[in-house]
């Protein structure tokens, strides 16, 4: 699963991680990737892995992958509870991001390093964190700014056996109160040194033509979340104003169509189209 990112990073674009709470945005998140011909990161956060069980999840992505021939790759985004990511990783995730931002250095890379054993013992890639990516993520508000340290890149990829790694430039999980300003020369520093794959987290509302500088400059994967939830609602306000508005298929299918058509406006701003 990690030749994805590898490809991605030695061409210059990048995959969508794209989170889904529901049915619904899955198949829509899907659905825009199978039509551009692009692989894709459906992400579960451990809020949806609670809300729906692992078991269910993953049921319904192995039909995704039978339905729609393209790279699905199954991600939990976040793990934090290790019991969480052990049945992740024991019940058919593709993927793991272990999120130990919160620690300090050492208790980062020792906790990372623990999960990277059990995910490779499967086959299964990791993404650890760096820094501290701000912003709201499933209720836990951190208003630390901690960017990620290219002096401790190297050690942190070498000790912690991550297979990409998320970085801390000045993006932030949710809305952001005012214009993003991401650290490029950081991000270039990053890359030049570091040996596996990076990933842009808190990708809606960080402007389009800062995503693509990212992505030019050595980002591999970009998530975004908030922004699906927001197509969502949108959606559901627009409907309930129509004439349909007691047709539950109909608002659903509305809501995927949307959903599809704003994950392909990013799959052309990351250039992972026909890819497959
Ligand atoms: P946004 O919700 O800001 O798009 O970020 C998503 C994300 O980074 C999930 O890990």
């Amino acid at each position: 699963m990690n030749d994805l990112l590898i490809a991605a990073r030695k061409n210059k674009y990048a995959i969508g991680g794209f989170n889904f709470n529901f049915y619904d945005d899955a198949l829509g998140i899907v659905l825009g990737a199978y039509e551009l011909s692009s692989p894709v990161f459906l992400m579960a956060s451990e809020g949806t892995v609670k809300f729906l069980g692992v078991k269910k999840i993953v049921n319904y992505v192995k039909q995704l992958k039978e339905d729609f021939n393209i790279p699905i790759v199954l991600h939990l985004d976040h793990g934090k509870n290790i019991e969480i990511i052990k049945e992740c990783i024991n019940d058919g995730f593709d993927s793991i991001m272990y999120d130990g931002s919160l620690l300090d250095f050492e208790n980062n890379i020792k906790n990372t390093r623990m999960i990277a054993e059990l995910c490779h013992d499967r086959g299964i890639p990791l993404e650890g964190e760096l820094g501290r990516i701000s912003g709201i993520e499933e209720n836990v508000r951190n208003i630390d700014d901690a960017l990620t340290n290219p002096d401790s890149v190297v050690e942190f990829i070498e000790r912690s056996k991550v297979d990409s790694l998320a970085i801390a430039i000045g993006n932030a999980h949710g809305l952001y109160k005012g214009k993003p300003k991401l650290d490029f020369e950081r991000l270039s520093k990053i890359n030049d040194i570091s040996s596996v794959p990076l990933v842009l987290h808190g990708g809606t509302g960080i402007p389009l033509e800062d995503i693509k500088k990212a992505i030019k400059l050595g980002i591999s994967k970009v998530n975004i979340g908030t922004e699906i939830k927001i197509t969502y609602f949108k959606t559901i306000k627009r409907y309930i104003g129509t004439i349909n508005k007691n047709d539950v298929r109909h608002l659903i299918s509305t809501i995927q169509n949307d959903i599809k058509e704003l994950i392909k406006q990013y799959i052309e701003i990351f250039g992972s189209f026909n890819r497959v």
